[in-house]
């Protein structure tokens, strides 16, 4: 079966009919290996070759030098290069050299679950956003592992995911995707993800490497931004799931950095990516557009266009004109080479499609599981007569009224590379009506109720508004919707939550959507707000267990709440430059003393904790050692719960601009009432280094740092002092 993507095939002007042939680089031009024999230099394994690679490491590099050996430069660019344009048999391929032993790749996205691409059906994961609110490593990696099983069963061997790019404006249209504004959150759930995912025998691949989170302009931007706030803010995470995770892959970007598209870019992808961080695997582009270059692009450190060798083609061009050399063509076969051998896709039969691995009972209770955990309680007031606006009894709640645009919407994400085609979603409706009894729900569709209706909303226990945003609203750039325009709700469902809360009093706004939503017109006259992102197929039934108390919330937001979007950094998403300064989400906003709507780190629940008795593991701290301390925390409440506690650290004196606190731990603990526990939150104290752009050198400044510990980066009740040594 052939598919075909036809917006960005569109885009790239390319018809469906046409896949590029991957044996077109036989056609271009004389034998430049007409001269002296080519041999390859010989590999000596390194440390972080051995690290990538789970099979027989050192006999894998005799191997691939074998081949290397025996490979023509025709045969060496047929495999840096995707089969064509249209998906084989659900997969996106790259050749292979049966002759040889290399059996190729086949990639599927991606990010929440098994991509619709691949004309399969498979569970729909909560978006990443979402699995970002859990601040649960654990549980992400169970995701990563769930989702490259069903990647696995539908033929594919590289997994297009995950999304690591910063969450820097809530407008940017894939926000949903990525898991956070912050770096060290976002590679502890990125760490997981890939070590579930390759555990289970797939290759992942991080991506957008780098400063992609603009769509709109995303294949012509110059995002431009000094070293150290490229070290220190874009990057850190890219280089965990490098070092710690050793993802097997690497996707580009399409946007430029300083002037330079990524695929062109050696300060990205050689200096950074491969020299300085020892990545061992190989780099792909991104699709169709991705790729600017042939030689140059392998210059820079591109090994694999993708999905055809559109560029790729005139290799030997560059090769005659001596901006290359079949070495650099042996370090880019090696590389791909290296991944399918090391993660022996020569030694396992593919399976194309094993419908038994996908949607199982246990997936769907894990992507279940998931939206339970990311859902963040915004608001929940007391109410008049006693007692919070969430939960609602079943038992004395007696009728409930459902209302909003998203309420009977099969609302799962956008329509971008993500996106999944799971065979049954559960609206929001149709987990509460599942739920309720022997309360009675009552579904009022459209955006007013009407008179008639009227007398049944004010008479009805409580109200839900499920509203916020779809895929109409944000997605990814040309097959998605693109960025927000606003971060307003529609003028139409901000009237309809008015409505409702001048008729009943107690209103609960359930809000989907990737990242933060302006509140203020309503805040004040609803009586509780759910965060309830892109929740997933299973999703109306997590909702559900929140709102009737089944289960508590515990989701934490990922990313700062602004009250105004003034308050942001501007989003532009209609220049060919954008500067991207040091600071953004927190920081930007404590920087400049704004307070926002909700915080980052910051989630309610049906209970209360405290945190008490901080105290530091050592009062000072050499280079290579762990800042580490323990605090107790107390549930405080009547019901059980989860905390999750914060470790933010502030360096008291720096001699460069700082952000006033970055988050360095966090940790989580499930609490009955009254229960304490001690937590323990640790980091490695060359996690507060600055790059000194000067020095080319990460250097720990040799002063004094607060770290500040709490439950959100605005409620951080516990402070203590550390030195750090040279
Ligand atoms: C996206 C990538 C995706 C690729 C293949 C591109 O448009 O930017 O994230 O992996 O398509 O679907």
């Amino acid at each position: 079966m052939r598919r075909c993507l036809p917006a960005l095939i569109g885009l790239a002007l390319l018809g469906c009919g046409a896949p590029a042939d991957p044996d077109a680089g036989a056609e271009a031009g004389p034998e430049a290996d007409a001269g002296a024999p080519h041999t390859p230099r010989p590999f000596t394994p390194t440390e972080a070759t051995r690290a990538y690679c789970p099979g027989d490491d050192d006999a894998i590099e005799a191997r691939i030098t074998a081949i290397l050996r025996e490979l023509s430069v025709e045969e060496k660019v047929r495999l840096m290069a995707g089969a064509g344009l249209e998906l084989v048999d659900g997969t996106w391929g790259v050749p292979g050299d049966g002759a040889r032993g290399l059996p190729g790749l086949h990639m599927l996205d991606g990010p929440r679950g098994l991509s619709r691409f691949s004309g399969k059906r498979g569970t729909a994961f909560p978006v990443a956003m979402m699995r970002g609110a859990t601040w649960d490593p654990e549980l992400e990696r169970r995701v990563g592992a769930a989702i490259a099983i069903e990647a696995r069963s539908a033929g594919a061997d590289v997994l297009l995911a995950p999304t690591i790019n910063v969450l820097r404006h809530p407008r940017w249209g894939r926000a949903q995707e990525t898991y956070s504004e912050d770096p060290h959150h976002m590679a502890e759930l990125a760490v997981a993800f890939v070590e579930g995912v390759q555990a289970e025998g797939v290759l992942a691949s991080a991506k957008h490497l780098a400063a992609n989170s603009i769509e709109d302009t995303r294949h012509a931007v110059s995002v431009e931004l000094d070293e150290r706030t490229l070290r220190e803010v874009y990057l850190p995470h890219f280089r965990r799931v490098v070092q710690e995770a050793h993802v097997a892959s690497v996707m580009s970007a399409y946007n430029r950095v300083n002037g330079l598209y990524c695929d062109l870019n050696p300060h990205l992808l050689r200096d950074i990516l491969k020299d300085e961080w020892g990545f061992a695997g190989f780099v792909e582009s991104d699709w169709i557009l991705g790729t600017h270059g042939d030689g140059e692009s392998v210059r820079a450190g591109l090994d694999l266009e993708m999905p055809s060798n559109a560029n790729f083609r005139f290799m030997r061009r560059a090769l005659l004109a001596g901006e290359i050399t079949e070495h650099d063509l042996d370090d880019a076969v090696r590389r791909i080479a290296r991944a399918q051998l090391c993660y022996g896709l020569d030694a396992r039969p593919r399976t194309l499609d094993e419908p038994g691995m996908r949607e199982t009972p246990a997936h769907l209770a894990l992507a279940r599981e998931a939206a339970r955990r990311g859902a963040v309680l915004l608001e929940n007031a007391a109410l008049p007569g006693g007692g919070d606006a969430l939960p609602l009894d079943r038992a004395t709640v007696g009728a409930v009224v459902v209302v909003g645009r998203n309420a009977a919407v099969e609302n799962i994400g956008d329509d971008g590379s993500s996106s999944v085609t799971p065979t049954e979603v559960v609206t929001a409706l149709e987990g509460l009506e599942a739920a309720a009894a022997p309360a009675l729900v009552t579904h009022l569709p459209g955006d007013r109720v009407a008179p008639a209706n009227e007398a049944a909303v004010r008479a009805a226990g409580a109200v839900i508004v499920v509203t916020g945003l779809t895929k109409d609203d944000e997605g990814e750039g040309e097959i998605g919707a693109g960025d927000r325009d606003t971060l307003a709700l529609p003028a139409s469902e901000r009237a309809l939550i008015a409505q409702v809360a001048s008729l009943n009093d107690r209103v609960i706004v359930v809000l989907e959507g990737g990242a933060a939503i302006l509140v203020e017109d309503f805040v004040d006259d609803v009586e509780a707000i759910l965060m309830a992102f892109y929740p997933g197929a299973q999703g109306g039934h997590a909702i559900a267990e929140l709102i009737f108390g089944d289960a508590a919330p515990s989701g934490r937001l990922p990313f700062s709440w602004p009250a105004r979007e003034a308050d942001l950094p501007a989003f532009d998403n209609t220049s060919s430059i954008v500067a991207y300064g040091y600071l953004h989400g927190y920081r930007h906003l404590e920087a400049n003393g704004t307070a926002p709507r909700y915080p980052f780190g910051y989630g309610l629940g049906y209970t209360t904790f405290t945190v008490g008795s901080l105290a530091l593991a050592r009062p000072v701290v050499g280079p290579d050692d762990t800042v580490e301390a323990t605090v107790e925390v107390v549930n405080t409440g009547a019901r059980a719960g989860r905390a999750t506690v914060q470790a933010y650290a502030r360096a008291i004196g720096s001699a460069v601009e700082r952000a006033p606190r970055d988050l360095r731990a966090f940790a989580q603990v499930e609490l009955g009432p009254a229960e304490t526990a001690t937590v323990t939150l640790g980091f490695p104290a060359r996690d507060l280094a600055i790059y000194d752009e000067a020095a080319g050198a990460w250097v720990v400044e040799a002063i004094d740092y607060e770290l500040a510990v709490g439950t959100s980066a605005l409620d951080l009740p516990l402070t203590a002092t550390f030195s750090a040594s040279e």
